[in-house]
């Protein structure tokens, strides 16, 4: 199966959004992906839900939103009322991570977890099989452009069979550092959605960028 794309919009021109957007309706890209960071999970703050608002009203593509916040479960409404695809938590944010992920399932959402370069992998054992989508954190989340952590190989390989292990059928998902070379890497150990910000909006030419990584398998 071919990997499945997520821009990141993080590494979009804010001052041009409506037209970073429509770049990416014409590109061969599968999701868009959106980085919430609230200053308290993570030492920065990126945007919120009047714009993610203004993204759905014009991207084509569904929306995969990443939210590196405390408490997301306050949130799961608004988003619902957007109308996004994957609302996806961290593990390490989520006292009650089960009951979150029922909550986002209930309100139609597609429930993911993401999991911070310091977790061991097993953590997600039990949850595994109630979500849509893994999200393998290979930088520490905050911020874009940042280098590849190399060990991320190894907790894919491992996080891919766990997933099997388990029965779950998650996709896996990958950020941070991720370019043609990490994420041909990646693919190869077991991703299946690359989320890229810094290596597709800072490309000379983004969408030849997004068909070559969609390419890569
Ligand atoms: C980092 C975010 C990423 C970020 C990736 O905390 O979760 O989605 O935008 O940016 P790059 O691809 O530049 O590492
Ligand atoms: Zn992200």
């Amino acid at each position: 199966m071919k990997p499945l794309i997520s821009p990141s919009l993080l590494s979009a021109d804010f001052a041009y959004l409506a037209r970073d957007i429509e770049m990416l309706n014409e590109s061969a890209s599968d999701l868009v992906h959106l980085d919430i960071m609230d200053g308290v999970f993570v030492p920065n703050i990126s945007f919120g839900f009047p714009v993610i608002k203004s993204v759905k009203k014009y991207s084509k593509k569904p929306l995969d939103v990443h939210l590196m916040i405390v408490h997301p479960e306050k949130f799961i409404q608004e988003l619902q009322e957007i109308g996004i695809k994957y609302m996806t938590v961290h593990y390490e944010a989520c006292l009650h991570l089960h009951r979150v992920v029922q909550q986002i399932r209930e309100a139609g959402m597609s429930p993911g977890v993401s999991i911070n370069p310091a977790t061991p992998i097993a953590m997600l054992k039990d949850i595994l099989p109630e979500i849509d989508l893994v999200l393998l954190m290979s930088v520490n989340p905050g911020f874009g452009g940042q280098a590849f952590i190399p060990h991320s190989l190894q907790r894919m390989k491992e996080l891919k069979e766990l997933r099997d292990q388990t029965g779950s059928k998650a996709l896996i998902e990958v950020d941070g550092g991720i370019n043609l070379e990490t994420g041909f890497q990646m693919i190869e150990a077991g991703a299946d959605i690359l989320v890229a910000g810094s290596a597709i909006f800072s490309a000379p030419n983004p969408l030849q960028m997004i068909q070559d990584m969609k390419n890569l398998k």
